[in-house]
């Protein structure tokens, strides 16, 4: 310890007088994290069932801006420490949570019944102890950023306290514990108080308890046992804990965050709401500064994952979901909804279609009304148009399917020309079967391809023909009856009726 005190010496007298009072306890905290950097976890507390939702969906798996919730805090930690140091503690319908996240790489923790807070982090005990200080965040409150959890944690270590808990500034706290500092300009914290508990003189305090904490793990673990459950919800705390540590004569502090909604939780629907248009408008806005026009950004819902080229226009009640890839220079037209597809570059896609899983070459023309289902992979300038749907084709290069037509398991050549009201019956009842449709064919209005089976190139189909059988190459093929015409029948069959009614 001596040699550790001596190195703090000479570091102080280096950098001059220090500006504030350190206690032993801080010089003691600072020399040990310059010696060998810190074991820093992170804890998410995401257990709880959320009452005030109403659901059958676990709070933490509601989703803002296109994700969970916990999800948006999971990506935060993994910025801030590695994901092996990152515990999500859960309960509510852990298995459902577990099967949601599973991919995310962190740990989880079971906290089978959720008796608050201050038990949340009593369950994760052994998880956490090897470790000398825990972050603790809550699993409901997805705007946190990495670079505000980092200020928090290097807070807490300057101050050497046992406690560090990060508080707000909110023009509305109803609902949020108040933070009693010891004195207003203070750094040091008394307690927090619960809403519930709060008297009338503390709900009109502003600073509030975002829910975010620092703990110095022994002294967490070494006090967790006092808290108690005297409370409105018979619950333990983890915000007594300000009060427990102060208590046993250790530094609580608070530090203050100058982007107070990053704090904001999601308790209520309304603010699940309040939420996603906050992340809704940051992606927008994300997108419009690198050059993509968005008319009337609020009706526009489009989730953090996707990107967007510049010059590509995005009308109004345009959603773009997943992990969707929009090229440069397109048009999105109102009223599309697009998932998880790839689309080149100066696409156009008119009114209401809606497209998943699929892939859009430049130039294609898709719409008004188009289907697109997984699996569909678009040609280069090709065109679909009025209620077509496909699923799992490949149109090539040019080729046009533009009225009312069902294309599914198809392989369809570069430069053919599909007739409106075309169906490949690619479903015999119990398998699918393929259409082959080589380049340049044409085929007729009201086709029906009976799959398998097979166009070679530049054949023909004459209107309305029901197709089972191959057709060769520059083939010209019909399948339907021939027209029989009878001179004179209609004439007759209104005399008939004439004489009949008279
Ligand atoms: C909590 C704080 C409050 C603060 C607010 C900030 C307490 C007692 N109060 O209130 O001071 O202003 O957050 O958003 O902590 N959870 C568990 N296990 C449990 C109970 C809860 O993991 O047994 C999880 C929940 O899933 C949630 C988080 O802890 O993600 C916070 O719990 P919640 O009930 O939402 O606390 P608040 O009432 O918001
Ligand atoms: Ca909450």
């Amino acid at each position: 310890m001596g040699t550790k005190r001596g190195i703090l010496v000479r570091m102080n007298k280096s950098k001059g007088k220090p500006s504030r009072r350190i206690t032993t306890g801080q010089k003691i905290a600072e020399v040990k994290s310059r010696l060998s950097p810190p074991r820093i976890a992170i804890a998410i507390m995401a257990a709880g069932k959320g009452t005030r939702l109403k659901s059958q969906i676990p709070k933490v798996l509601h989703e803002v801006g296109g994700r969970p919730l916990l999800e948006h805090v999971i990506r935060a930690a993994v910025r801030v420490v590695p994901a092996a140091d990152v515990y999500a503690i859960i309960g509510h319908e852990a298995e459902r949570v577990l099967a949601a996240l599973r991919h995310t790489g962190v740990n989880f923790v079971l906290q089978a019944d959720q008796r608050g807070t201050g038990h949340a982090l009593m369950v994760a005990r052994e998880a956490l102890a090897g470790y000398d200080y825990v972050i603790v965040l809550s699993g409901d409150a997805p705007l946190i950023t990495p670079e505000t959890i980092g200020f928090l944690r290097d807070f807490h270590l300057r101050e050497g306290a046992a406690m560090t808990l990060l508080s707000a500034d909110l023009a509305n706290p109803t609902g949020y514990g108040r933070v009693l500092r010891k004195s207003a300009r203070s750094a040091e914290v008394r307690a927090i108080v619960e809403e519930k508990s709060a008297s009338p003189a503390q709900k009109k305090m502003h600073e509030i308890n975002s829910g975010f904490y620092v703990f110095s793990v022994k002294d967490l673990y070494g006090h967790i046992a006092q808290l108690s459950t005297e409370n409105p919800h018979s619950e333990y705390y983890l915000t007594d804990m300000a009060d427990v540590l102060r208590r046993a004569g250790k530094r609580v502090v608070a530090w203050k965050t100058a982007n107070p909604g990053e704090v904001l939780g999601g308790n209520t629907r309304a603010e699940l709401a309040d939420i996603d248009h906050f992340l809704r408008m940051a992606k927008a806005r994300q997108l419009m500064a690198d050059g993509v026009t968005i008319f009337y950004p609020a009706t526009c819902i489009i989730d953090s994952d996707v990107s967007v080229g510049a010059d590509t226009i995005i009308e109004p009640y345009v959603q773009l979901l997943g992990t969707t890839r929009i090229g440069a220079g397109c048009h999105v037209r109102s009223y599309s909804v697009i998932r998880d597809c790839e689309i080149g570059d100066n696409v156009i896609i008119r009114p209401g279609c809606v497209m998943s899983e699929s892939h859009i070459a430049a130039r294609a023309e898709i719409g008004p009304y188009t289907h697109l289902r997984p699996g569909s992979d678009i040609g280069e300038g090709a065109h679909l148009g009025n209620f077509v749907e496909t699923k799992k084709i490949k149109l090539g290069k040019g080729s046009k399917a533009n009225h009312l037509t069902y294309l599914g398991d198809a392989e369809i050549g570069a430069g053919v020309n599909v007739g409106a009201g075309t169906i490949t019956c690619n479903y015999d009842g119990v398998h699918k079967h393929k259409t082959l449709i080589d380049d340049g064919v044409f085929v007729g209005s009201d086709t029906t391809l009976v799959a398998p089976v097979r166009v070679g190139k530049g054949a023909y189909i004459g209107a309305a023909s029901c197709i089972t059988d191959d057709v060769p190459e520059d083939a010209l093929a019909l399948g339907r009856a021939r027209q029989v015409v009878k001179e004179g029948w209609a004439a007759r069959k209104r005399a008939e009726r004439t004489a009949k009614s008279s």
